[in-house]
């Protein structure tokens, strides 16, 4: 059996963080012998219902589960992390605009940031899932000069699954049939999920669909699947989203399979000329614990309007918030 690694989940008693925290603990995320030591992050009057989730946590008797942290400090929380999920994030509230809520959301992910910098192990896996994910996962990593930008992403990961799994209904297939979709940008109503690249059962997806259902259903679909998740069932998604950040923290660790690759949300580096400075959903290979970028993709004129856009919206959340950089 391995040493225990440290996960840190930030929002733990939340309805994401009910989801999550007992598939972490299971080795879902990082397999069947990497056991885990959860530090649990919430704010102070959460910390009661916290105090259940660790009740039932232990409850379980998980064989891979060696140590369990309850905290409403993040210096806490992030001590020697070798993996931070940020989930707790500030609902937007009624009246709230979203540059109200970008700035609320830099009081929470600014000294986050801060605490991940001086207290996390130094080459901490961090992954963004309170929203706005991109620019919040910003704000984050310009709070941490003394780590690699490359430490910090975004989910997008839920975008990616739920393309995924559109494609194949459409298809009559499997979702395991289909490979390499893109979600490009942020995840938002401005992502671009991108079928250019993706093949079904071997066979590119574009011959298999006419464009008007790719433009004018699937892509307004997939943008919009969060809005319709809460009208069907009065709540936003959480199982789901769990799922997809544990997807996303696995396929970072224990890397991607040959010849495929996932979503994530990364700081952009003139990739796809998508300049530095914001954190762009891109398609991501993973190996020995890194990620890069897959490039060489060709990027026809229906593409680039779409990806120029969802640029522009993460460029205007960046200059919303800049101000909270350290
Ligand atoms: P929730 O409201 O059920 O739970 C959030 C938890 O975070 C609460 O328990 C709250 O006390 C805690 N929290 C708030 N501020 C905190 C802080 N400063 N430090 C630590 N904990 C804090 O919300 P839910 O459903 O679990 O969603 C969490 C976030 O995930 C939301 O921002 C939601 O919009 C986002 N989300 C993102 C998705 C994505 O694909 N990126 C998909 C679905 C949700």
């Amino acid at each position: 059996m391995k040493e225990p690694v440290r996960v840190a989940v930030t929002g733990a008693a939340g309805q994401i963080g009910y989801a999550l925290l007992f598939r972490i603990a299971s080795g879902d995320m990082l397999g069947p012998d990497q056991p885990v030591i959860l530090q649990l992050l919430e704010i102070t009057p959460a910390l009661g219902a916290l105090e259940g989730v660790c009740m039932e946590l232990n409850d379980c008797a998980f064989p891979l589960l060696a140590g369990i942290v309850p905290t409403d400090d993040p210096n806490v929380a992030f001590k020697d992390a070798d993996y931070a999920l940020l989930v707790g994030a500030m609902p937007r509230k009624a009246g709230m605009e979203r540059k109200d809520l970008l700035e609320a959301n830099g009081g929470i992910f600014g000294p986050q940031g801060k605490a991940i910098n001086d207290h996390a192990s130094r080459d901490v896996k961090v992954l963004v899932v309170g929203n706005p994910a991109n620019t919040n996962a910003l704000i984050a990593q310009m709070n941490a000069p003394d780590l690699d930008p490359k430490c910090f992403t975004a989910m997008v990961r839920l975008d990616h699954n739920r393309g995924m799994s559109q494609l194949a209904e459409k298809t009559g297939t499997h979702n395991t049939d289909v490979k390499n979709m893109i979600i490009w940008g942020n995840h938002s109503a401005t992502q671009y999920p991108d079928l250019h690249h993706t093949t079904v059962k071997g066979q590119p997806a574009l011959e298999l669909v006419d464009m008007d259902w790719y433009d004018n259903t699937y892509i307004p679909e997939v943008q919009q699947r969060g809005a319709a998740i809460i009208k069907a069932r009065g709540a936003s998604s959480a199982a789901s989203a769990a799922s997809a950040a544990i997807d996303h923290m696995r396929s970072w660790a224990l890397g991607t399979p040959e010849g495929e690759w996932v979503s994530m949300g990364i700081p952009s580096d003139g990739s796809y000329d998508i300049e530095p400075g914001v954190i762009y959903g891109y398609p991501c290979t993973c190996k020995d614990g890194k990620y890069e970028i897959v490039q060489g993709l060709e990027i026809n004129d229906f593409s680039r309007a779409k990806m120029d856009a969802t640029d522009k919206e993460l460029r205007e959340e960046r200059s919303a918030v800049e101000k909270l950089f350290a």
